[in-house]
């Protein structure tokens, strides 16, 4: 009898092709409801998560002892809980690498957006209301020879800074600890975070959703931005205070934002529906095609070599 794998979410076929030697139940394509899940999960040996789903105990035990590995189709992995993992004995994978310039892509498509109004203007045109060419008509600051600050020079955050330079862009960046490779082959210089948020006019967060990252920017944090900065998250939305942000957008304290990731998506916090000043993607940083089929062929493999025997290959949990 092959060993059962359920697919929590469509994905792409580049990913399903290889599973095809399991019993493999792949669920719908919009996020399935968490009985369903439960349902569905008794007797798997390997699941293909995605970032809707909660991978915690309860979802853990509904599978049963048989349940060897937990494929996490992204980067983040903050929806599974890696300590019940740990005690049950299973393997927990990401898809690191894949991903990083396709989200950075986005991650500077938002600046670069955020900066210069394209919501806004193209809300105006859309709505029939573009009346003129005008000398002070949707002005926004220059990207190219500013300060980019990074928040996380991990390899996404490295990513976004290689965009930077190519917009003659002075690479600021905070992390946990130096990252010397970055600061010879970016130029990047390492500031404190306090100092990130003054003296940056763009800032880029790259840092995974931790206990410590959790609101890491919040009302203070977003005082000490230039009123002329702009802020991009494509990180996790948790790591943003929305309220806040909402808030700072709307009084003037910073110029604008770009967000593809949501504190309770995909609830978006009405106050930043209100404001023009905010560009809202809905959470499609690794969404093109090349990315989804190498993020599916790289959770697939994770859930081959464990239910092989063999080491995984993107291990978080080893
Ligand atoms: C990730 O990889 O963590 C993204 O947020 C989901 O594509």
């Amino acid at each position: 009898m092959p060993e059962k794998v359920l697919v929590t979410r469509e994905i792409p076929d580049a990913g399903l092709r290889l599973l095809e030697g399991f019993d493999v139940t792949v669920l719908t394509e919009a996020p399935p409801e968490r009985d369903e899940l439960l349902e569905a999960a008794r007797g798997a040996s390997g699941v293909l998560s995605t970032v809707t789903e909660k991978m915690d105990a309860e979802f853990m035990d509904a599978c049963g002892d048989g349940l060897k590995v937990i494929a996490n189709l992204a980067v983040g992995y903050d929806n599974v809980d890696l300590e019940a993992a740990k005690e049950r004995g299973i393997v927990v994978t990401n898809t690191p690498s894949v991903l990083d310039e396709t989200t950075a892509d986005v991650a500077f498509m938002l600046l670069l957006a955020a900066a210069r109004r394209l919501g806004e203007s193209e809300r105006v045109l859309r709505a029939g209301k573009w009346e003129w060419w005008g000398p002070k008509l949707f002005m926004g600051p220059d990207v190219w020879g500013k300060k980019l600050g990074i928040i996380g020079m991990g390899r996404i955050g490295q990513a976004v800074a290689r965009r930077g330079r190519g917009f003659d862009m002075e690479v600021l960046y905070y992390n946990r600890s130096r990252n010397e490779e970055a600061e010879k082959e970016l130029g990047a210089r390492y500031l404190d975070f306090d100092e990130l948020l003054r003296e940056s006019d763009f800032v880029s967060i790259h840092t995974p959703l931790t206990d410590e990252t959790r609101h890491l920017i919040s009302a203070s944090e977003l005082e000490k931005m230039k009123p002329e900065a702009v802020l991009v998250n494509t990180s996790r939305g948790p790591v943003v205070d929305e309220a806040a942000l909402a808030e700072a957008l709307a009084d003037g304290s910073i110029f604008a934002a770009g967000l593809d990731v949501y504190e309770e998506e995909p609830k978006i916090h009405p106050n930043l529906l209100d404001l023009e000043n905010v560009v809202l993607a809905p959470h499609i940083g690794s969404g093109s095609i090349e990315t989804r089929d190498k993020m599916a062929v790289l959770a697939a493999e994770n859930i081959v070599a464990v239910l092989s025997g063999e080491e995984s290959k993107t291990p978080v949990n080893r």
